[in-house]
């Protein structure tokens, strides 16, 4: 990507991060992502038969941990407008026809003329401008079957200026403004707005992060 969409979002990478997302986290988080990932993956609670949209879905990382709940009959699409992020997701699963990628973005409109068991979204909605989110809501929505579950993975809700000095130190250091204005709304009321119902969450790294379960009726 070489000019940006959102010349403030934090999520559309430099080239050089996209090319080393997963060892820039692994490292970035001195281990702890690792870990962390396999956890929140595992707590999606991901059914054999599950057909997954994955929004903004990177290097496939969080793909690859996901397929080994799926079965032969599971499918994951994953969506990303990098070209750095599409090379590695394709190498990745260049054996396993039950993952493919589309090269598409996510924060307009778009059609792929199927619809999902789980549309999940880690660590990308925060990243942009909240009007925009709105386009973003409205593909998951229009992507799940009915009874399906929108999960986002990300910042939870917190009061930034109460955070321990060095967490909020790094926060601010390594976040963009779109973020801090991602953790001061309620995201259950925004995501019962465009009618999901039934919030489940589960929190990690001291509930600063969230993952977010919620069922279109
Ligand atoms: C912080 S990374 C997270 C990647 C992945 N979801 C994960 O958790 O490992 C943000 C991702 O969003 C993608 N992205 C940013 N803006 C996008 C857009 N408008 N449409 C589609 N993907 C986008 C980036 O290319 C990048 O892969």
């Amino acid at each position: 990507m070489e000019t940006k969409l959102y010349p403030d979002s934090g999520v559309e990478l430099t080239p050089f991060t996209a090319r080393n997302y997963d060892k820039v986290m692994n490292f970035g988080s001195l281990g702890f992502y690792d870990s962390f990932i396999k956890k929140a993956i595992k707590e999606m609670e991901i059914l054999p038969d599950d057909q997954i949209l994955d929004l903004g879905c990177g290097t496939g990382r969080n793909a690859g941990l996901m397929c080994a709940y799926l079965g032969d009959k599971g499918h994951i699409t994953g969506l990303d407008i990098s070209e750095h992020m599409e090379k590695q997701f394709i190498s990745r699963f260049k054996n396993d026809d039950r993952i493919k990628f589309v090269k598409n973005r996510i924060d307009q409109p778009f059609h792929l003329q199927k619809f999902y068991d789980k549309v999940f979204i880690s660590f990308v909605i925060h990243g942009f401008p909240h009007e925009v989110r709105d386009s973003i809501i409205k593909n998951a929505l229009n992507h799940l079957k009915a009874g399906g579950q929108f999960i986002i993975l990300d910042f939870a809700e917190f009061d930034m200026e109460k955070m321990p000095w060095l967490y909020r130190f790094v926060f601010k250091t390594i976040e963009c403004k779109y973020a801090f204005d991602f953790i001061e709304r309620d995201w259950k009321e925004i995501l019962k707005s465009y009618g999901f119902v039934s919030f489940t969450e589960r929190f990690y790294l001291k509930r600063y992060i969230r993952l977010l379960k919620t069922i279109k009726e």
